[in-house]
C-alpha cells in the first residue's frame, strides 16, 4: 500500500485540484488512518465569504432563467464525472474520513444515484392545475427557483450528503453555496474540480454557481444570516442546530436540519436472527459507528436475548480493524483524539449505571500510533439511562432487554432524537405496528433491514432533535423553489371568491 500522503497527492492531482488549493494553507488536514497531516488549506474569512454569496447570488439571476431539463443536462454531466472518478474519489473519502472502502467508493455511488435522480427530476419539475370556484378561472401552482442555498455539511458524509442538496438545487435553478466540515475540504475541493469539469464540458454555466467556503464557525456564521442564502441545509450534531435554527428563522430563511440520531432496532422473538445479525453488525459498526443512522441502542426479546449476545459476541471479538484502504477491512478508526476521549467517557458514565462493557479498547496498529482505532463496543444496560439518551459518535451499541411488544416500541420512542429506526420480526401485525401512528415516531422506520445505509429515493431525516428536514428524494426538491399560486380569469365578469359582492 502507499504512504497515505503520497496516495493523497496523487488522488488530488488525477481528480485536477490545483496544488495551491491544498499546499501552504492554514487549516492542517490529517488522515485519521495514520494522524499525519495531508493537506493544508487556505480558510475563507467571513468578509470574504460574503463575497462569495454575493458572487453566487448573481449566478443565481442568471441560471434561474436556464429550462429546468437544461439544468438537468448539466447535473447528468456531473455524474458523468462522478461515474469516470468513482474509485478515486472514493479512496480520497476512505482517506479523509476513515471509512472502508467499499463504503468510500458507496459514498460516491450515493452521489451518482441523486445526480441520475435529478437529471430525471429535471423534467418533472410540476404544478397543479386547481378546481377554481369562479366561473371562467383558472387557479394553478407553480414552482420557481429559490436562490442561494447554503450547505453546511459534516465530516462522516462529506460529499454525499452535499450532492443530495446540491444536485436538486441546481435543477431547481439555485446556486449553492457549500461550507464543508473543516476535517474533510480536500474531498469539497476534488468535487468542487469535478463540478468544474462538468461545468466546462456543459458551456455558459454562470461561474458563482458553486462557492466553497472553507473554515469554521464564523463562515459558518456568515452563511447563516446572509440575507441572500435562502435556505441553510445543516447537517451535524443537536448543538450546531440550535444556533443555525433561531438566527435562520430571526430572517425568515428555511431551514433542512440533519441533526443527531440516536436510532435503535427492536429483535423480535419470530425474528430470522441471522438476517438480524448481519444487519445489526453493519449498522453498529459500519463506518465504525459514525453515521447519523448508526445502530446505537438493541432492543432484544428475553426469549432470544442470550442466543442472540452470543452470537454478537463472536462477531464484535473477531471483526477486522484495520487500515481502511485494506479490503479485508470492516472497521476503520475513529476521525481524531477527541471522539476516542469521548467514547471512553460515554463508557465510563455506562459502567456507572450498571452497564456490562464488551470491547471498547483501542487496538494501536503497528505502524499507526497517531491513529485512533477501537474495538467496537457493546454495553448490556439494565435499564435506558441517561447516556443512552444522547449521542455518541463512536462504535457503542447498548442492549436492552423487553417482554412486551409496546414496551419496546416506547424505548425505541424514549429518547430525544428521532431519525431511524428498525424491527426485525416475522409477525405481520408486529411489524404493521412498528410503522403505524402510534409505532416508531422517527422519519425511518425499516422492517427486517438496519436503520443505517437508507436509498437516496426516499426522503432522509428525522424528527425531534434530529431537526425535522428531508433531503433526497420523494417531494423534497420543493424544499429548493418557491411556489406561485396563481388565478387566471379569462371571462368579461369579475367573479369574486366566497360570493363577495362589491358593485361599485
Ligand atoms: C449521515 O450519516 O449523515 O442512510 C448520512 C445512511 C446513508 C446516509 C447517512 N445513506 O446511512
Amino acid at each position: 500500500m502507499l504512504e497515505v500522503l503520497e496516495e493523497t497527492r496523487a488522488l488530488l492531482e488525477e481528480l485536477g485540484v490545483e496544488k495551491k488549493l491544498y499546499a501552504g494553507g492554514d487549516l492542517d488536514v490529517r488522515s485519521p488512518i495514520t494522524g499525519e497531516s495531508i493537506g493544508a488549506v487556505a480558510t475563507t474569512d467571513a468578509a470574504h465569504a460574503n463575497v462569495r454569496i454575493e458572487e453566487a447570488q448573481s449566478a443565481f439571476l442568471e441560471w434561474r432563467m436556464v429550462p429546468p431539463p437544461r439544468r438537468g443536462e448539466l447535473i447528468r454531466l456531473l455524474g458523468e464525472e462522478l461515474r469516470a472518478n468513482r474509485e478515486t474519489l472514493g479512496r480520497l473519502v476512505t482517506i479523509e474520513t476513515g471509512k472502508i472502502l467499499s463504503e468510500g467508493i458507496g459514498e460516491v455511488q450515493e452521489m451518482i444515484d441523486i445526480c441520475t435522480y435529478a437529471a430525471g427530476l429535471s423534467r418533472q419539475l410540476h404544478g397543479l392545475t386547481i378546481a377554481s370556484e369562479r366561473p371562467s378561472h383558472h387557479l394553478l401552482e407553480r414552482w420557481h427557483p429559490l436562490g442561494v442555498v447554503g450547505v453546511i455539511s459534516a465530516f462522516n458524509f462529506p460529499v454525499a450528503v452535499w450532492s443530495w442538496n446540491a444536485a436538486l438545487a441546481f435543477v431547481c435553478g439555485d446556486s449553492v453555496v457549500w461550507k464543508p466540515s473543516e476535517k474533510t475540504p480536500l474531498t469539497a475541493l476534488a468535487t468542487g474540480s469535478l463540478f468544474e469539469r462538468a461545468a466546462k464540458g456543459f458551456g455558459g454555466v454562470p461561474s458563482g454557481l458553486l462557492k466553497l467556503l472553507v473554515g469554521g464557525r464564523a463562515v459558518a456564521e456568515a452563511l447563516v444570516e446572509h440575507p441572500q442564502v435562502r435556505i441553510v441545509s445543516a447537517t451535524g450534531s443537536t448543538a450546531m442546530g440550535r444556533s443555525v435554527a433561531p438566527k435562520s428563522a430571526g430572517r425568515f430563511a428555511r431551514t433542512v436540519l440533519e441533526l443527531g440520531g440516536n436510532n435503535a432496532a427492536i429483535v423480535c422473538p419470530t425474528a430470522d436472527l441471522e438476517l438480524a445479525l448481519r444487519a445489526v453488525a453493519f449498522s453498529a459498526m459500519g463506518t465504525a459507528g459514525q453515521r447519523c443512522t448508526t445502530l446505537r441502542r438493541l432492543i432484544l426479546h428475553e426469549d432470544v436475548y442470550e442466543v442472540f449476545l452470543t452470537r454478537m459476541k463472536a462477531v464484535w471479538e473477531t471483526v477486522t480493524i484495520g487500515d481502511p484502504r485494506d479490503p479485508h477491512t470492516l472497521v476503520g478508526p475513529l476521525i481524531d483524539r477527541t471522539a476516542f476521549e469521548k467514547m471512553q467517557v460515554t463508557l465510563a458514565e455506562a459502567r456507572r449505571d450498571g452497564g456490562l462493557v464488551t470491547g471498547g479498547d483501542r487496538v494501536v496498529l503497528a505502524n499507526y500510533p497517531g491513529a485512533y482505532y477501537v474495538r467496537p463496543a457493546f454495553v448490556e444496560m439494565p435499564s435506558q439511562t441517561e447516556v443512552m439518551r444522547r449521542e455518541t459518535f463512536a462504535p457503542i451499541l447498548f442492549i436492552l432487554k423487553y417482554s412486551e411488544f409496546e414496551d419496546a416500541v416506547r424505548l425505541n420512542n424514549q429518547v430525544p432524537q428521532g431519525l431511524s429506526s428498525a424491527i426485525f420480526t416475522l409477525n405481520l401485525r408486529e411489524a404493521e405496528q412498528f410503522l403505524a401512528a402510534d409505532g416508531s415516531d422517527c422519519g425511518i422506520a425499516n422492517v427486517n433491514s438496519g436503520p443505517s445505509g437508507a436509498e437516496i429515493g426516499g426522503a432522509f431525516g428525522g424528527e425531534k432533535e434530529t431537526g425535522g428536514g428531508r433531503e433526497a428524494g420523494s417531494d423534497v426538491w420543493k424544499n429548493y423553489m418557491r411556489r406561485v399560486t396563481g388565478s387566471i380569469n379569462y371571462g368579461e365578469s369579475l367573479p369574486l371568491a366566497q360570493g363577495v359582492r362589491f358593485d361599485v
